[in-house]
């Protein structure tokens, strides 16, 4: 592994140079490779069929399709919780089969789609400590890294409270922070706009493109298409534990796609139909289609 801070796609943070303030340059950020990979759970469910993906350092890339295709499936490989029947896993070219998935956890942070299954400590500020503190971290690192995750998702004011007296959304706050903490260069989110009102979607989008500003790579699965057009460069649309489309929003979400999108159970978003019915492409900008239809029909 490269030195921190080589890695030439990863700015230094702002405030790192700041006298007396806490180191933040990011870990070196490695390229991911899922090489032909399948997987049946032990009872005989086949997941994923032949997956192959490659995903560069600091890309963005979101993963939709429709349940049980095997979007979660896949990304528990990334950080080594499910390991491949078939097929491998690389970071940096090396297969993670052999590393300790203690060890994958510092570089691949996942935010579990179901909270529950990720939160277990008695309080909250607590639950994000945990990650760091594995990691080493101690003293102001530590209390630093969890008044920041906390103030990224919005909980400062829960910090003391036990997190399932918080609701849903916030638990699924919550495990985001807590990934969010260990500050892995590799940051995936399972689901993270579900069950979040419009400020909840607005904070994970705003650490989606924190994290993309820094030089990480993002991973997201999610079934908003908005959320997928506007904050990832990059979409992956899985099919019966298939990859069926990968490309940019724009190629992804263009009316060509719209058969194979449907066939995944997915409607393009609307942006993507307004764009192609007013000439403006896929990933049209909302002042575009408003230009667009206020002009009316004898001008488009
Ligand atoms: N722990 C498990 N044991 C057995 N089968 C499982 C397990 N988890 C998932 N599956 C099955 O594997 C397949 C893929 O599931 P997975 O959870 O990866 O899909 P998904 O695309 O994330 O779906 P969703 O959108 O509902 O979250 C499904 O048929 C599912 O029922
Ligand atoms: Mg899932």
């Amino acid at each position: 592994m490269t030195s921190p801070g080589s890695n030439p796609r990863v700015p230094p943070a702002p405030g790192s140079n700041v006298p007396g303030s806490i180191p933040r340059v990011l870990p070196h950020v490695p390229s991911i490779e899922v090489e032909a990979v399948s997987f049946a759970y032990p009872e005989g469910t086949r997941a994923l069929t032949d997956v192959s993906l490659r995903i560069e350092p600091g890309e963005t890339l979101a993963i939709v399709g429709q349940n049980g295709s095997g979007k979660s499936t896949l990304v528990r490989h990334l950080n080594g919780l499910l390991r491949p029947t078939g097929g491998r896993v690389l970071l940096d070219g090396a297969d993670v089969r052999p590393v300790h998935v203690a060890h994958l956890a510092a570089r691949v942070g996942l935010a579990f789609q179901n909270p529950d299954r990720q939160l277990f400590a008695g309080h909250v500020s607590a639950e994000i400590e945990f990650g760091p503190r594995n990691l080493g971290i101690r003293g102001a690192e530590l209390a630093e890294r969890v008044a920041l995750a906390l103030a990224a998702v919005g909980l400062e004011s829960v910090a003391t409270a036990n997190p399932y007296d918080l609701g849903y959304s916030r638990r699924k706050l919550l495990a985001l922070a807590s990934v969010l903490a260990m500050r892995t260069p590799v940051l995936i989110l399972d689901e993270p706009t579900t069950g979040q009102d419009a400020r909840g979607v607005a904070r994970v989008q705003d650490v989606v493109a924190r994290a993309a500003a820094e030089g990480r790579t993002v991973i997201a699965i999610s079934h908003d298409m908005r959320f997928v057009a506007e904050c990832f460069r990059r979409v992956v649309v899985m099919r019966a534990g298939r990859v069926a489309l990968d490309g940019p929003p724009s190629a992804v979400f263009a009316e060509a796609a719209w058969p194979e999108l449907r066939a995944s159970y997915l409607e393009p978003p609307l942006p993507a139909v307004a764009g192609a019915r007013l000439g403006l492409g896929a990933t049209p900008t909302g002042g575009a289609v408003v230009a667009a239809l206020a002009a009316g029909p004898r001008n488009r």
